[in-house]
């Protein structure tokens, strides 16, 4: 599961498309964790799907990680300023890929 910590024990190496990549990242094995409020650790995720279905505001995206060993597209938080703390994808995440601070 995603590290609930991770904003103590990594470091921002990289910003994508408005938010920020904590690392470490070494492509295309180690991808990080994408997003602050609306976290996704892109290493975990295995393109299940149920985030992009089931948020109410859109926040995810797809995007492509082609040669990751979990899978080939990532559910980005692309719009992550948009949440609305309903902890839907949480829940319904089967890797518990996701973590939303909702304090
Ligand atoms: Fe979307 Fe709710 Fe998850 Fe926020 S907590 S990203 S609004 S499903
Ligand atoms: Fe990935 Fe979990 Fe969404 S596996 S696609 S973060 S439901
Ligand atoms: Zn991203």
């Amino acid at each position: 599961a995603i590290d609930p910590n991770f904003e103590e024990n990594r470091e921002v190496v990289d910003d994508h498309d408005g938010h920020a990549v904590w690392g470490p990242v070494d492509e295309p094995e180690q991808l990080g964790i994408h997003g602050t409020h609306v976290a996704v650790d892109f290493d975990i995720c295995l393109a299940d799907g149920a985030c992009l279905e089931d948020c109410p505001v859109d926040v995810f995206e797809w995007v492509d990680s082609p040669g990751h060993p979990e899978s080939e597209i990532k559910a980005d938080p692309a719009r992550e300023a948009q949440c609305i703390d309903c902890m839907l994808c949480v829940d319904v995440c089967p890797v518990d890929a996701i973590d939303v601070d909702a304090s």
